[in-house]
């Protein structure tokens, strides 16, 4: 399709030179891993592991304007919870060096192991980072990376609405 529109009258067309500034301006986002594409897909890959037709989660730009508000708080790197007044569930990652939102979310999936969904508790480990990942209500994802102070990455992510319910389970 794309080659069709090129070739036009057999020269360049403006389309074409506007369709590689996009190729060259996506790919070196591609490659930072830390656009919302990039955070969205790495959430929807652990929830369609569960069930095929979950829902997948889409990304919000205020939720990610309130996720960069808090990160750019936050260039201490301290895991300290931002403070949405319940509106929102979070995951934060925190690394010494610097980390890929791909890299922070994959994080989060790792608990993976620790999350016994018979009983639907974590054991042996931390599962509620994953528990928001996978959380099947929740449909809206906005998250945030800052650089610390000291060198380190801080970055959240933001869901609405809020998963993590007491005695509600995150599979639909
Ligand atoms: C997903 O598919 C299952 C059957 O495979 C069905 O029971 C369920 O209602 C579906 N859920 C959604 C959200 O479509
Ligand atoms: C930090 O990592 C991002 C990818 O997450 C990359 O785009 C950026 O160039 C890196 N910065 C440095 C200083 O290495």
């Amino acid at each position: 399709m794309e080659e069709c529109c090129c070739r036009e009258n057999g020269s360049f067309s403006l389309w074409c030179i506007l369709g590689l500034i996009l190729i060259v301006g996506s790919s070196h986002i591609a490659h930072a891993q830390d656009s919302p594409t990039d955070f969205v897909n790495t959430h929807n890959l652990a929830r369609e592991a569960i069930v095929w037709n979950i829902t997948d989660l889409v990304w919000d730009n205020k939720i990610a304007a309130f996720a960069q508000n808090y990160a750019n708080q936050r260039k201490d790197c301290k895991v300290t919870p931002s403070d949405s007044g319940g509106r929102y569930g979070e995951n934060i990652a925190v690394s010494p060096g610097n980390m890929s939102g791909v890299e922070a979310v994959n994080l989060w999936v790792a608990e993976n192991p620790h999350y016994n969904s018979y009983e639907n508790k974590c054991e042996g480990g931390e599962c509620s980072h994953y528990t928001q990942v996978v959380w099947s209500r929740s449909l809206r994802v906005g998250c945030a990376k800052v650089k610390c102070d000291n060198r380190g990455t801080f970055i959240s992510c933001n869901y609405y609405p809020a998963g993590n319910i007491p005695g509600e389970t995150p599979f639909p």
